[in-house]
């Protein structure tokens, strides 16, 4: 049995590339890069596009996949647009550097890997398991077996195997293995973690993008990227998301242990959930929304999360959808209190939109009560522009058999922290351009 429940964390200076310390525990932090798929440093940036253009391509793909409900045991949401942000990593020994998506809507870690039998086109050099020399593969028998949530019957197999279906019919199928995972910090260290649990993917198709070739899991089940690492980082994970379409948005940053405690002034914390349908998610709680400081919106609608929860928080998805009535309660008290004229969305993809050629209008008090947690938004949060004279509300209703989600808009200028030991979510207000 490898020792994945306590994995050590082993740092290598870039140049010796020898080990020099290992160091675990609640002191320890690092950083890496947060890659906005749209920014100048991600491989899908398209420098002929134009900020609405970049703008309507992030609705078009959350709103395209909000076709279906949510079924059985998918792993992601459905309006999960996953492919918003990604980043760089390494697998195996010597390191192999991928590109994935980072998703806190999932869990499983997993590359596209040779030989692929049924793959999605990948423009980047594919992981090969056979040239990693300390690539192994999980029996059937192996605890780590298990973060599969699969049942691996040994009966018919040896070796352990994974396969994931995302809200989108996308999937990924193959070989659950172990290997090293190698990080970039931002202060020029590299950061490695010997014996995660990967997925080797044979079987890959759906949605996703020939630049990128995988996703990492930072969602709540047993194989995601911070459950792995543990109290290595003391179970912490935050980021600071820049604005929509920022063209410096590659400032964007992911920090792990001590880098992402989340505490001071404005620093406020919501318990974490865990849906017994939906065991990745990060549920909590929202119990109101309000529009001004006399107009205040209680949430009671029942959501299929089941327990308290109902509404998960993720970083793969653009808008925030709430419960449909509360929904509607909030989208009229803004389009009531903004001065702005109605109209409609070019793009057709949002409800409420307004006209306006300048950021000068004046935008009400807008706050997310959630439990033990109340949020001031700001105006980037709440709308966003979709042309030179329209801007929109970057909310939908979600209906009865959807998933309430807090999305990335809705997280701009916020430091979030999750913290899976404590099993609490933390915001801070913050400028992230700045940090
Ligand atoms: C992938 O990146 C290459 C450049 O590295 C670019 O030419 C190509 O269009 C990109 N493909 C997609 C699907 O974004
Ligand atoms: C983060 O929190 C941990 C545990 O509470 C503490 O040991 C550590 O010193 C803190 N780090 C920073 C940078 O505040
Ligand atoms: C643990 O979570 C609660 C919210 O559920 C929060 O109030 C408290 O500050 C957290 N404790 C630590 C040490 O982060
Ligand atoms: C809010 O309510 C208070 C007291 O009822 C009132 O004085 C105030 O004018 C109201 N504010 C708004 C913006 O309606």
């Amino acid at each position: 049995m490898a020792p994945i429940f306590s994995l050590v964390i082993v740092i290598i200076f870039l140049i010796s590339t020898a080990v020099v310390s290992a160091a675990t525990g609640p002191d320890y932090g690092f950083t890496v890069e947060l890659i906005h798929r749209d920014s100048p440093k991600s491989p899908m940036y398209n420098p002929l596009e134009n900020h609405y253009h970049r703008v309507a391509d992030t609705l078009r793909r959350s709103i395209s996949h909000n076709t279906g409900l949510v079924t059985n045991t998918v792993e992601a949401p459905i309006y999960n647009n996953r492919g918003e942000y990604l980043m760089k990593l390494s697998v195996g020994t010597p390191p192999f550097p991928i590109i994935a998506v980072a998703d806190t809507g999932s869990d499983i870690i997993w590359t596209q890997c040779e030989p692929c039998t049924n793959c999605y086109q990948q423009d980047l050099p594919m992981f090969n398991p056979s040239k990693s020399t300390t690539y192994r593969k999980v029996s059937c028998s192996s605890p780590v077996c298990s973060f599969t949530g699969e049942d691996n019957s040994c009966s018919f197999k040896p070796d352990c195997t994974y396969s994931i279906s995302y809200g989108d019919n996308s999937h990924s199928q193959g070989d659950f293995a172990v290997d090293t995972l190698t990080m970039g910090s931002t202060s020029g260290r590299v950061v490695a973690f010997p014996r995660t649990a990967i997925g080797c993917g044979h079987d890959n198709a759906g949605s996703f993008d020939a630049n990128v070739s995988g996703i990492v899991g930072l969602g709540l089940g047993p194989a995601s990227l911070i459950k792995q690492m543990g109290s290595a980082v003391g179970g912490k994970f935050s980021y600071c998301l820049t604005p929509i379409g920022n063209d410096d948005g590659g400032s964007n940053k992911l920090n792990f242990g001590s880098n992402a405690n989340v505490s001071g002034s404005g620093a406020v914390s919501t318990p974490i959930y865990i849906s017994d349908k939906f065991k990745s998610f990060y549920s909590l709680k929202l119990k109101a929304v309000s529009v001004g400081r006399n107009n205040t919106f209680y949430s009671t609608a029942n959501s299929i999360l089941g327990g308290k929860a109902n509404i998960i928080i993720d970083s793969g998805t653009t808008l925030t959808l709430l419960p449909v009535d509360l929904y509607h309660n909030f989208a009229k008290a803004i389009s009531n209190s903004i001065n702005l004229q109605r109209t409609d969305d070019p793009n057709q993809f949002l409800e409420y939109c307004f006209e306006t050629t300048t950021d000068d209008y004046k935008v009400p008090f807008i706050a997310m009560h959630f439990e033990g947690a109340n949020l001031r938004l700001q105006r980037e949060n709440v709308l966003i522009r979709v042309s030179d004279n329209v801007i929109c509300l970057a909310f939908a209703g979600a209906q009865d058999n959807d998933i309430s989600i807090y999305g990335n808009i809705a997280q701009i200028n916020f430091l979030v922290g999750y913290d899976v030991t404590n099993m609490s979510l933390s915001f801070k207000p913050m400028n992230c351009v700045a940090m």
